[in-house]
């Protein structure tokens, strides 16, 4: 059960996400409701979206400048928005962008919508909380919908990632990213440490028998490779 769970390249996994996602899901949260397009990352069946909605739920966001780099169904943004933060989602995938702009608008919830890849797009800006839900499966990704679950065969979304996050984070504030047991913690950490970030575990969740992680990812100036 719990392999069947982790392995989201399992075939019966994926063909019974396939056959959910044959069309446009609704998932909610805190009364907020997004419609999650196939190609969207599903916040359903994975645990990583609620571990880190309810991470943020106690946080004060109140006009707090709040980048969710990787928005997919975008709910985590829409939820940070309507805590009082003044939310930017960004993501490689334009149909989850677009996707949520109609949540946004449906629910009545501000969120500036940026197209990029990490962060190309969001030149000289900076942000006091990133929150980072990434895809880390060491595979090169064939489409779209993919990239939300691969990340290259060398890890390549991490290593562009670790290298332009310190000019995008603003000081004394944090980027928390969540990861999986089920991926290479230890390979990521050291991709992170060659641009001298280093992580601090601030939550361990176990669901399912899978335990997730939120790291709070500290930038070390000190650290000489
Ligand atoms: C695991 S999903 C997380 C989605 C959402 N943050 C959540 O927690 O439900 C990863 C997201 O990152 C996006 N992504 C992957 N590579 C990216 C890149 N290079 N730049 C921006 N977004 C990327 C994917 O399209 C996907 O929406």
């Amino acid at each position: 059960m719990r392999r069947f769970l982790k392995k989201i390249t399992h075939p019966f996994l994926k063909l019974g996400l396939k056959l959910f996602y044959l069309k446009p899901r609704k998932y909610t949260y805190d009364k907020i409701e997004v419609k999650v397009h196939p190609d969207v990352f599903p916040p359903h069946l994975t645990l990583s979206t609620k571990v880190l909605l309810d991470f943020i739920k106690p946080m004060n966001l109140k006009n707090k400048i709040f980048l969710e780099l990787g928005c997919g169904s975008g709910i985590i943004s829409l939820f940070a928005s309507k805590k009082g933060a003044i939310v930017t989602s960004t993501d490689i995938n334009q149909t989850a962008l677009q996707y949520l702009k109609k949540a946004s608008e449906n629910n009545n919830l501000k969120v500036e919508l940026v197209l990029s890849d990490l962060f190309d797009n969001l030149k000289n800006r900076t942000f006091e909380y990133i929150i980072i839900n990434p895809p880390y499966y060491p595979k090169k990704p064939k489409n779209i919908k993919e990239q939300a679950w691969f990340c290259g065969e060398n890890f390549e979304y991490f290593e562009k990632l670790f290298e332009q996050l310190s000019t995008h984070i603003a000081k004394s504030y944090c980027t928390y990213m969540i990861l999986s047991e089920d991926c290479n913690i230890q390979y990521i950490k050291s991709i992170a440490l060659t641009s001298n970030h280093t992580f601090e575990t601030v939550l361990e969740k176990k669901i399912f028998g899978e335990t997730n992680y939120i790291f709070k990812i500290n930038t070390n100036k000190k650290i000489q490779q």
